[in-house]
Order: C-alpha cells, then sequence, then structure tokens
C-alpha cells in the first residue's frame, strides 16, 4: 500500500517537473516572439522616419515630372509572353514596404515600391524579373534607363480567379535611389517596364513597353488638404456592348448625392450612347473613362475572370487612394446602390462608422431585389421615371451573409487588394498584437448594399425566397434626385438626340 502511494506521489512531481519546463519553454519562445516583434517594429520606425525624411525630396524631385492624363493609361505588351501592363503607383506605405523586403532600405537601394498592375499567366508566378526604369535628362529628349531586379509577382484576389489560366498581379519593383544618378538626369523616373530578361539591350525597348508612374499628385501640387477628396467609386469594366444607359444614370446620379466626387470607369466595350453618357460626366469632371482593350488571348471567363475585374478595382484602389489622395474608395457594381438606412449621406453615415483608428474596411452586406418581382403596389407619381430604385422595392427578407456578394467602402491607404466582394489584404499595423487594420461587419440597420438584378439561379428558389416591402431608398431617390439630377442630366446628356427610349 504504501509503496503505491509513493509511486503515485513521484510521479505527479515528475509531472509537475514537466508541465512546469512546458511552461518556462512557452515563456521563452514568447519573450522571444516580443524581442523579434519589437525589432521589427523599430525597424518599421526607422523606415517611417526615412520616408517623412524623403518626402521633401521627393516632393522636390517631383517638380520635374510632367502629369501625363490619366486617360493615356492603357494596356501595355511588356517583353513577358502572354503579359500585359496597365499602370504603376509609388506605395511608401513603411509597413507595406518594410513586410515586403526589410533589406531595402537598410542598404540604402530603395525606400519605396513601384506597384505595376498587370494581367499574366500564373505559371510565371516564380519567375525572375528585371524593372527598367527611364529617367528623363534635365535637357535633351534623350532617356536614361536604370535596371533594377524585381521583388515579386503577386497574383492578385487568386483565391476568387477560378483556376484560370491568367491572373490580375502586381509586379513590385524598387525605387531606386536618386544618389546613383548623375545631376544632369532627373531624380525620378517617369516611366517603367519589366522583362524576364535580365539582359536587354535597353536602346532596343520599344517606347509603348513603357507606362507612366503615378506619383501621389498632392505632393506635387502641394495641396494641402483638398475635401472634395472624400469618395472615390470603383466599378469592374463595362463589356459586351454594355447598353444600360437609364441604369447608368441612375448609379451615377445617386452616388453624386451620396456624397461621391470620382467615379473610375474601365471601358471595354460600350454602345455609342452610353459613350455619350461617360463624355458628359467626364466633361463634369466627375468621372474618368479609362479604354480597357484586352489582346484575344485573355478569353472572357475561360482564360482570364471576368474581363480583368481584379486588375480594375484595384488599379482604382491605388489611382484613388495613392495617386489621388481620397479617403474612401467604394467597390461596387452598376446594380448595386449602398444603402445609408438612417444616415442621410455617405459623409455622415461614415462619422458614425468610423469611429477606430484600427477599422480600415466596412463591410456591407448584400439585399437582393429581384427584378423579376411586381412592381412597387403602390403607385409612384407618374412623372417618375422608371427606375429599378423606385419601382423595385420588394426585396429578400433575408440579408446575405458578410462576404457573399457584398461590397465595401475602404479607406484606401490602409489596404493592400480588393476582392470583388470582399478584401483579400488589409495593410500589418506597427504594433505587436494588432497584426493588421481591421474589417468591420456593417450592422444591416445602418447600412446595406442593395442589389438590383434578376435571379441569380434556378428560378424555382429565387421564387421561394421569403419578401418584404422596404422603400428605404425612396428617401434619396425621389425629389430632387430626379428633378435636378436623374431629368437634368438625361436631358443635358442626350439634348438633341430623339426621345430617351
Ligand atoms: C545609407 O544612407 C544613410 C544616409 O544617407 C547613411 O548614413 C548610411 O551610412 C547609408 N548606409 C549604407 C549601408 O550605405
Ligand atoms: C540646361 O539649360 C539651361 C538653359 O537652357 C542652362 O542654364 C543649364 O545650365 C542647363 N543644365 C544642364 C544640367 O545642362
Ligand atoms: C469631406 O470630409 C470632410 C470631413 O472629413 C468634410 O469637412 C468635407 O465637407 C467633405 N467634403 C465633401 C465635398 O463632402
Amino acid at each position: 500500500m504504501v509503496f503505491r502511494y509513493r509511486l503515485i506521489k513521484s510521479n505527479r512531481l515528475l509531472f509537475k517537473k514537466y508541465i512546469l519546463k512546458i511552461i518556462c519553454t512557452v515563456i521563452i519562445i514568447f519573450i522571444i516572439w516580443i524581442i523579434y516583434q519589437s525589432w521589427i517594429i523599430s525597424q518599421l520606425s526607422k523606415l517611417n522616419d526615412m520616408s517623412i525624411s524623403m518626402s521633401d525630396e521627393l516632393n522636390l524631385a517631383l517638380i520635374d515630372i510632367e502629369n501625363i492624363d490619366e486617360h493615356k493609361d492603357t494596356w501595355r505588351k511588356p517583353d513577358i509572353e502572354g503579359t500585359r501592363i496597365f499602370s504603376a503607383y509609388l506605395d511608401t506605405r513603411p509597413e507595406v514596404v518594410l513586410y515586403e523586403n526589410r533589406n531595402l532600405f537598410v542598404d540604402n537601394t530603395s525606400w519605396g515600391l513601384i506597384r505595376i498592375i498587370a494581367i499574366l499567366p500564373l505559371y510565371l508566378e516564380n519567375s525572375q524579373l528585371t524593372c527598367y526604369f527611364k529617367y528623363k535628362y534635365k535637357n535633351s529628349s534623350f532617356s536614361y534607363i536604370v535596371k533594377k531586379n524585381f521583388l515579386r509577382i503577386v497574383p492578385i484576389a487568386v483565391r476568387e480567379n477560378f483556376d484560370m489560366y491568367y491572373s490580375a498581379a502586381y509586379i513590385l519593383c524598387p525605387l531606386p535611389f536618386n544618389n546613383i544618378l548623375d545631376k544632369s538626369i532627373l531624380k525620378l523616373p517617369h516611366e517603367i517596364t519589366v522583362s524576364i530578361n535580365s539582359n536587354r539591350d535597353v536602346k532596343k525597348i520599344k517606347k509603348d513597353e513603357f507606362i507612366t508612374i503615378r506619383y501621389p499628385k498632392k505632393l506635387k501640387d502641394n495641396l494641402i488638404v483638398n475635401n472634395k477628396n472624400n469618395f472615390s467609386i470603383c466599378v469592374q469594366p463595362f463589356h459586351h456592348n454594355f447598353d444600360k444607359k437609364i441604369e447608368l444614370i441612375s448609379f451615377i446620379e445617386y452616388y453624386m448625392l451620396m456624397g461621391v466626387t470620382r467615379l473610375t470607369f474601365y471601358r471595354d466595350s460600350v454602345t455609342n450612347d452610353i459613350d455619350k453618357i461617360f463624355d458628359y460626366y467626364k466633361k463634369k469632371n466627375l468621372a474618368i473613362i479609362l479604354e480597357w482593350k484586352l489582346p484575344d488571348i485573355y478569353i472572357f471567363e475561360r482564360t482570364l475572370r471576368v474581363d480583368g475585374i481584379y486588375a480594375a478595382l484595384n488599379d482604382c484602389l491605388y489611382r484613388s487612394a495613392n495617386y489621388l489622395d481620397y479617403k474612401y474608395v467604394i467597390g461596387v457594381d452598376i446594380d448595386e446602390y449602398i444603402v445609408p438606412r438612417i444616415h442621410d449621406n455617405f459623409l455622415q453615415m461614415m462619422e458614425h462608422l468610423d469611429n477606430d483608428d484600427l477599422n480600415g474596411a466596412w463591410i456591407f452586406r448584400n439585399v437582393f431585389y429581384y427584378l423579376m418581382y411586381d412592381d412597387d403596389p403602390i403607385t409612384l407619381p407618374p412623372e417618375l421615371p422608371e427606375l429599378d430604385v423606385h419601382r423595385k422595392t420588394k426585396r429578400w427578407v433575408e440579408t446575405n451573409r458578410r462576404n457573399d456578394r457584398s461590397k465595401f467602402i475602404v479607406k484606401g491607404k490602409k489596404v493592400v487588394e480588393l476582392g470583388n466582394h470582399r478584401i483579400w489584404e488589409m495593410m500589418r499595423l506597427f504594433s505587436i498584437f494588432q497584426r493588421r487594420y481591421q474589417e468591420v461587419e456593417v450592422d444591416p440597420k445602418i447600412g446595406t448594399s442593395n442589389h438590383y438584378r434578376n435571379c441569380e439561379t434556378v428560378i424555382e428558389k429565387c421564387w421561394q425566397k421569403k419578401t418584404i416591402i422596404d422603400r428605404t431608398i425612396h428617401r434619396f431617390t425621389l425629389e430632387t434626385y430626379v428633378q435636378d439630377g436623374f431629368n437634368a442630366h438625361t436631358g443635358d446628356v442626350f439634348a438633341g438626340d430623339q426621345e430617351l427610349a
């Protein structure tokens, strides 16, 4: 008896020792981890100081860089098979640059990235590329080319890519430090291209292989605050001879009413009437229309997702936030209306929602207003145009879950990569425990993404859904919206034409 008792006791002791050892190991690992994280953070703050001190130099250098009209951006063919490049943005966010490559600034090779928006075959992901930066001479039309190894290819929204052969991607290039340059050369490159060949004869690189590098315009134009730049909208490419003019004007007018001051449209193929609408809002400085002609190797939904949608959305993200300093970037499609359910516009809604510095994105859940449902049973005033936002008031009772067709408003500078219905990558933080800026699921009582479309699956299933009448959007879409917005502008766009069909 006694013997047995002792045995158990010593076993217990052993066990306690063992536990103690485990605890100690865990604590040590934890301490090492904390030290490592603090080291990273100190590196980040060094880089942060550096980009602040560099920004004056950058401002000076930018004075000599010509402003190239955005409408000149278009798909270019670099020296890489199956690849096209569209645009390039300076990205100096220390959190992004340092996590990309810690050695970049330590050895004075670079302090920022040039982020190229591309479409390429996914097999290239692990290839080595070379970036060719083009500089201007101060006093001559010749240019000077600097070559640097690229950093990496980052496929965009690859988890939504449905295993297609081609994918949108970022090609990241390190911005060269300007101390390598002769005094007769401008301090910043104005154009860039990439190649799979690191030994190209630079004289033989064709002019149209290069794309314009877009630096923050704010720095150049020395704008301190531009409080017009609050909300920018990003819409996927217009394809297959898009012709929904009433829907398009309704969409633009609604978002203008909500406080949006810029809409970025990617024009692949549209009808003449749509072009008229585009021209009209372009002249009013509200819309920007970018040519989006992709070559035939990219086949719609066969080898490339929806006309390069992820390249467009992310081009718009960097164009709006990095280049033009828009605070909030909104991702929606033409038939989707983000509707504030309590507040009067986006500014008020965001003042309510944007209540924590750590928040970087707000996800609005989808509500279907199927077009097959009957029009509103209450007779709307006959002078109202027949718009979906007026007639279609029957909706699913159910609100789709987050990331299921949801749409978003993001703080553009806190996001690295957008998807269509979700954010794929938020920016990391300078902090040990809080790893990234947060996404917030917006309470459907505050706002929803109202989606006016046809049944997206088997029709029987759609009819089975429970419905209610929900006229919240009428708060905005009657009266002013109609008279001063939709009617007035439709009249202007088609002035001189036959009546709008
Ligand atoms: C990098 O540049 C800084 C400031 O110009 C200088 O103090 C430092 O010694 C440089 N480091 C290297 C590795 O060249
Ligand atoms: C460029 O030309 C201007 C006058 O045209 C001259 O004053 C200046 O010194 C020249 N700069 C260089 C770097 O050659
Ligand atoms: C943009 O937002 C600021 C507040 O953040 C506000 O003062 C300003 O009026 C807004 N601008 C527009 C055009 O709504």
